[in-house]
């Protein structure tokens, strides 16, 4: 088949390259999931969403379809297409035959799953229970790519088998002080066990030929081990953040804004010794501005962090949240154009607008923004 006949390309090597295609979730039938070992880990002691589960208040989750409709058309003002998810009724139980849980979680932030690294589209193993299923909303975005570019290469990871095996089932948040737990995350004593190879793609920060993993509660270090065997030509690096009693997912820790420049949740420094192959390769670590707010929405799981969770349509132009103004202004003080996009309705059915969003086609193909390499990372 001629290239220029194809309706659909997958391609996508870094963060910031210009985006022309992209997934963006639902908040349709979200469901705050009953207890599972990895989620009493997550779940801060005083946090509103402690002895929640169930569906979501309907009226919760208009709000938030408006505002994923309304970034969509933001988006595809700017020529950019955006494809979107087929929610399931997440209020059902689901098993497997190792457990069973009360139900699953939703199709908001498709970062979580879909992993995209060039011409390949990976579906996470995922490390939730009730998060198992969650990459058949993706399936029939996933089967038209894949039957419209022949290029396309499509990958399910090893599903775990997510057994008791896997979590040390001591680790509640009620049971751990705040010091404890930041000092087990900073000794990368995690809740996730070495059992089985687990990964959530929003762990993984893609940068051209080298890819930065935070390892921390959802990925855990088989998972990127299975990473760098899967990608024997890219450099993977395992990255983590001390500081962060809570670590899941890097695009509210660690964000990418262009070539040599990336923002970093000043709560959560990259490690001196981490820092090194920046350093050496000329990129600069700002800290990222201060959140807005000093609280997360109504039962919401992420942080007031989401601050930094920006989505980068090119390297002079930057989605963030509409509500904070320090975000806007540094953003803006770093040359970008920034278009602020209302999303706080949104955060509590997974995050920002990186974590809502998953790339399908950024122009651009994989380059090598880090020469020099350091021996043993
Ligand atoms: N880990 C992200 C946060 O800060 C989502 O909440």
């Amino acid at each position: 088949m001629e290239k220029k006949s194809k309706k659909t390309m997958v391609n996508s090597w870094n963060e910031w390259d210009s985006l022309k295609h992209v997934i963006i979730g639902r908040a349709d039938y979200c469901c705050i999931p009953w207890p599972e070992p990895a989620l009493d880990a997550k779940v801060p002691q005083d946090s509103d969403m402690k002895g929640m589960h169930g569906p979501r208040p309907q009226a919760t989750v208009e709000k938030a379809n408006e505002q994923l409709d309304n970034f969509a058309q933001v988006l595809e003002k700017r020529g950019i297409r955006v494809d979107r998810p087929k929610p399931l009724q997440w209020c059902q139980a689901i098993a497997t035959p190792d457990w069973k849980v009360n139900s699953m979680f939703g199709c908001m932030p498709p970062r979580d799953v879909l992993l995209t690294v060039g011409k390949e589209i990976i579906e996470a193993t995922m490390s939730y229970r009730c998060r198992w299923f969650e990459y058949l909303a993706y399936r029939p975005l996933l089967q038209s790519y894949f039957a419209e570019d022949p290029d396309m290469k499509w990958e399910a990871a090893p599903k775990p088998r997510l057994t008791d095996a896997d979590y040390k089932l001591d680790y509640l948040s009620d049971k751990i002080t705040a010091e404890e737990r930041l000092k087990w995350t900073a000794e990368k004593n995690f809740v996730t066990t070495e059992e089985e190879p687990l990964f959530d793609a929003a762990d993984v920060c893609r940068m051209g030929q080298d890819l930065f993993v935070q390892h921390g509660f959802t990925t855990n270090l088989k998972g990127i081990n299975w990473l760098q065997r899967h990608f024997p030509e890219h450099r993977i690096h395992a990255v983590n953040f001390p500081g962060d009693p809570y670590p899941i997912h890097i695009d509210a820790t660690f964000v990418p804004l262009r070539p040599g420049l990336c923002i970093n949740n000043p709560k959560r420094r990259l490690p001196k010794d981490q820092r090194k192959i920046f350093e050496i390769n000329g990129w600069e670590i700002v800290d990222a501005a201060q959140p807005a707010h000093k609280n997360p929405p109504p039962l919401c799981y992420s942080s007031v962090w989401l601050s930094m969770n920006c989505l980068v349509l090119d390297t002079k132009t930057v989605c963030v949240e509409a509500s904070e103004v320090h975000q806007l202004e540094q953003m803006d003080k770093l040359g970008f154009e920034v278009i602020p996009v209302p999303f706080r309705d949104a955060y509590p059915f997974g995050g920002g607008l990186h974590c809502a969003t998953a790339d399908v086609y950024r122009e651009g193909s994989c380059e090598d923004h880090f020469p020099k390499q350091l021996d043993g990372i």
